[in-house]
């Protein structure tokens, strides 16, 4: 027992669990899981204690995605957080904040940091997935220093120190105080608000949704992002309330898996590819990170869309008016924003899967805007990737490129802008195999496999009908730290550019999640309107012969194509 800043703390033993390995998505496990008695606390506090000193007297954000057992868990975290010196926590009400909202409020409150409880696109509910995370102070995922620390800590908590304080209601904004401790409860959508104010012309945007002829939909598929799409979307640009499907969070997300792909959004997909559908729609994930964009019976591939936005972005977002500073995409996702990119003369990158890359370039003023394949897309405005920023700045392309169009005219949609931009630039040509939940020995085996062709590849060897330029295991050195991550994905890059890239996933929750990205350039007009999966057929058979998948684990069908 003892007394923090007017506080009671109680020293509570506790014993540490196994497997509380930490990755910058954070620890993700079953909610069951979770739920036992000291697992959530067992974490926080080998946060805390990883952090050390640094952290008496600061200010918390803490949030989440609205899954089951996130109200309780926020309770848990809060007399953690009074327990270890934090003078504030400022959470969202209910206990809710999206992803992109948590980075957005650190950084304008210039918090120390905050907690995300999510899992992301993973189901949710007492049989689903739970998860945890921390972004620190520019509202970046922890590094890997720090969250290799937390594991650490995680080995060998010993004691948890819990305040001893009330439970707080949530549900009412306002700040309660205990001592010289405060919790406050703000709503989750305001600061995010204002920063992506300060990125979008929201009259311009009003009134492009305002046109009779222009209709929209957006999922947030029983997630986080309801509230935000009802508040953004409806009140503030006057989108009609119909507008948004399913922006209820629900514990368990309806029971649905709240990743927006063409085969979980399935819903949405129905209705754009239906007679009546509107012009544009749009889905979000669980924490409301993620984005999927499609036009009327058309999907609009991340790898496209994060391209199509950066050659854009200049003229139609106000935030990038000055010109971007540069661009960047994960190794795996297609090479149609290097186009941009050298069309632009801007610097580019490529880095490893995983958000994280992408903010030591932005904190050094390298890198305005990036995405990834895996439905990630984002800007500089904050340090996680942004669903509704995608969707906000895709109305604002097509805002601008109807600014002539007369109402009841040819609206220009989704379809037409990737068309003129394929035009330009040519058309990267890319699907994704995920083959989830295979057996990791099987999945270890292949890749192995895999592994052995590689080192015995030469330039100028023929598969197929492709010639290899060059097969590696992908290895990224940061320009600004110059920290290394090696065995970043298996790539082999052909002399026509095509690429098959093998990645095993780093977000499942049990077996392995096999992904085989395929890539294809063409700049002739005749082929740029093919269907993706149609163009990709050769290089598809020559990745599954090379990488003989169906022999190792034993599935002739990948579970999602993309
Ligand atoms: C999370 C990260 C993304 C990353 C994705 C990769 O969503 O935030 O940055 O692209 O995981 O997932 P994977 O399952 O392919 O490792
Ligand atoms: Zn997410």
């Amino acid at each position: 027992m003892g007394c923090v800043a007017g506080v009671i703390v109680k020293q509570v033993p506790t014993k540490p669990y196994d497997g509380q390995k930490t990755g910058t998505s954070g620890l993700r496990k079953k909610t069951k899981e979770f739920m036992q008695e000291n697992y959530l606390a067992n974490w926080v506090q080998s946060l805390f204690t990883a952090l050390g000193d640094e952290v008496k007297g600061q200010s918390l954000g803490l949030g989440g995605d609205g899954r089951y057992f996130g109200k309780e868990a926020a309770q848990i975290i809060i007399k953690l957080a009074a327990g270890n010196g934090f003078k504030r926590v400022i959470v969202g009400q209910n206990a809710l904040m999206a992803t992109p909202a948590a980075s957005a409020m650190i950084r304008r409150r210039k918090l120390y940091g905050g907690l995300i409880m999510s899992a992301s696109h993973n189901p949710g509910g007492p049989d689903a997935d739970f998860g945890i995370k921390f972004n620190y102070s520019s509202g970046e995922p922890a590094p890997e220093r720090i969250t290799d620390k937390i594991y650490g800590e995680t080995t060998k908590v010993a004691v948890l120190n819990m305040a001893d304080i009330p439970d707080v209601d949530l549900s009412k904004l306002g700040s309660t105080s205990f001592g010289e401790f405060e919790v406050v409860v703000v709503d989750p959508v305001e600061d995010y608000l204002e920063t992506l104010r300060g990125v979008f012309d929201f009259p311009l945007l009003r009134s492009f949704l305002a046109r009779p002829d222009f209709g929209l939909v957006f999922d947030s598929m029983h997630a986080v992002t309801g509230p935000y799409a009802k508040r953004i979307l409806v009140q503030e640009l006057g989108a009609p309330a119909s507008c948004v499907k399913d922006g209820e969070p629900q514990p368990d997300f309806a029971g649905g898996h709240p990743d927006p792909n063409l085969t979980y959004a399935e819903e949405l997909v129905k209705i754009m590819w239906s007679d009546e559908s509107p012009a544009f729609g749009a889905a979000s994930d669980g924490d409301g990170d993620r984005n999927m964009i499609l036009g009327r019976k058309f999907f609009m591939n991340p790898s496209d869309s994060v391209a199509i936005i950066a050659a854009n972005a200049q003229e139609c977002i106000p935030y990038f008016k000055s010109g971007l500073k540069g661009v960047a995409r994960s190794m795996p996702t297609s090479g149609a924003l290097d186009r941009v990119a050298s069309a632009l003369g801007l610097p580019f990158f490529e880095t490893p899967t995983g958000w994280k890359f992408f903010g030591n370039l932005m904190d050094a003023g390298k890198c305005s805007v990036c995405g990834e394949e895996s439905f990630g897309t984002g800007g500089d405005h904050i340090r996680e990737k942004d669903g509704i920023f995608a969707v906000l700045a895709w109305l604002s392309i097509l805002a601008a490129r109807n600014r002539e169009v007369p109402v009841g005219g040819a609206l220009v949609g989704v379809e037409q802008v990737a068309l003129e931009h394929w035009k330009k630039y040519g058309r990267n040509f890319f699907s994704r195999y995920d083959y989830e939940e295979c057996s990791s020995a099987d999945a270890g085996r292949m890749m192995d496999h895999l592994r052995g062709v590689i080192a015995a590849a030469q330039p100028g060897d023929a598969f197929g009908d492709f010639k290899l330029k060059l097969a590696d295991d992908f290895e990224y050195t940061d320009p600004i730290d110059g920290s290394k991550a090696s065995k970043q994905g298996l790539r082999f890059i052909f002399e026509d550019g095509s690429r098959i890239i093998f990645r095993l996933s780093g977000t499942g929750s049990s077996g392995a999640t096999i992904r085989l990205y395929i890539e294809q350039y063409t700049a002739d007009p005749a082929l740029l309107t093919k269907d993706a999966q149609e163009a990709l057929g050769p290089i598809i058979k020559v990745a599954l012969e090379l990488s003989k998948l169906a022999e190792f684990t034993g599935r002739t069908n990948p579970t999602v194509i993309t």
